[in-house]
């Protein structure tokens, strides 16, 4: 039998094998792409400052060469992520001076949507509509009067409520009728946070929005609890969602001692401390292939509603996780959290997980 070489083709009959990419990080791993990936997320260039950085004025030559990277592979794109908090222009809520009124900022999104989707629909099978809309805590009444429980009080939140999202999937159902319509969030399978995750998608559904799916970001900052990720996709999965892992990554903390000591950025020692919790050992490095591998024994037994598992990035030379947390001017520190190393070679983990669905 001939050996399987690629962890797209081994996944075929599970689910897609998708990575983050950027212009240059094409151009450097243009073999690799081809070989191990079926499905590709521009990491930035299709987002709202890239795309539109002033109203009206399209941009789409960085979004144009993740596509012409996708026709290459002959494959499609999960789209990703046109309305959300970051990444946004300051005109989008602004009205000349003053703040923009809510059907301004519909009209705002209606046009945008329509833009992108004229462009890439044939590209496109899947679109992140909607990213991190929900909370991460409880607001305290006296230092947040009037914040919602569920939604971030970011500031398209401020101008319209859940408005902004309403009018983000109807004008993405209507301009990309054929494409999967996703929400996309990170800590999703932390119970507070999925319950605000769960109440966000039930409102969208009674206002008649189309959300087909769900966006289980899963960048892992700690040790994962795998009956979370369990009761978290079947939790999803009896919503009739669709699931994607849309942002896997393994930080160095995933495979840190649970029990050490957490310094934040500012408390006195943190540059020592973060340096040492975030150096790779030989230990903490086979901590995220053994990971890596329990990660996707998971998600291979949920393959009647999982149809991607998308990881942030292609290999570990170039990963958002060297300078995430750090407090500002402190020098990356090189993180190693994806499935291929800083030269672009498969980690031990690759060929496990490919042994496993021999
Ligand atoms: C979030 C976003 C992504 C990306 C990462 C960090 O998870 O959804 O687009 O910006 O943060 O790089």
């Amino acid at each position: 039998m001939s050996e399987i070489i690629s962890l797209a083709k081994s996944y075929e009959k599970y689910f897609k094998i998708g990575a983050a990419v950027s212009p240059r990080q094409i151009r450097k791993h243009h073999d690799l792409l081809l070989r191990h990936f079926n499905s590709l997320t521009a990491e930035n260039e299709m987002k709202y400052d890239s795309t539109e950085p002033e109203e009206g004025h399209f941009c789409f030559d960085k979004a144009d060469s993740v596509v012409a990277m996708a026709r290459e592979m002959g494959v499609k794109i999960r789209a990703h992520a046109p309305v959300w908090h970051n990444q946004t222009p300051a005109w989008m809520y602004l009205d000349g001076n003053r703040p923009a009124p809510p059907e301004l900022i519909y009209e705002r999104i209606d046009a945008h949507t329509k833009a992108l989707c004229e462009r890439y629909n044939r590209d496109v099978y899947a679109w992140d509509v909607v990213n991190e809309a929900t909370r991460d805590d409880v607001p305290d009444p006296e230092k947040n009067p009037g914040e919602s429980p569920v939604y971030r009080n970011s500031e398209y939140y401020k101008l319209c409520g859940t408005g902004f999202m309403e009018a983000a999937f109807r004008s993405m159902e209507k301009y990309s009728p054929d494409a999967r319509l996703f929400y996309n969030d990170y800590s999703e399978c932390v119970p507070e946070k999925r319950n605000r995750i769960v109440t966000l998608i039930r409102g969208l559904r009674e206002k008649g929005c189309r959300v087909d799916g769900i966006g289980m970001q899963q960048h892992h900052f700690a040790a994962p609890d795998y009956d979370e990720i369990k009761r978290s996709i079947e939790i999803y999965a009896s919503m009739g969602l669709r699931i994607h892992v849309t942002e896997l990554d393994v930080s160095m903390m995933a495979a840190f001692n649970q029990g050490s000591r957490r310094l934040k950025p500012g408390d006195p020692g943190f540059d020592e401390y973060i340096r040492e919790a975030l150096k790779a050992t030989p230990e903490k490095l086979s901590k995220i292939d053994e990971i890596y591998v329990r990660l996707f024994e998971i998600y291979r037994s949920y393959t009647d509603v999982i149809d991607c598992v998308t990881t942030w990035g292609i290999a570990d030379d170039y990963t958002w996780l060297d300078f995430f947390g750090m407090r500002r001017g402190m020098p990356p520190i090189k993180q190693h959290p994806l499935l291929f190393d800083e030269q672009g070679m498969p980690k031990p983990c690759v060929q496990q997980l490919m042994d496993a669905v021999k």
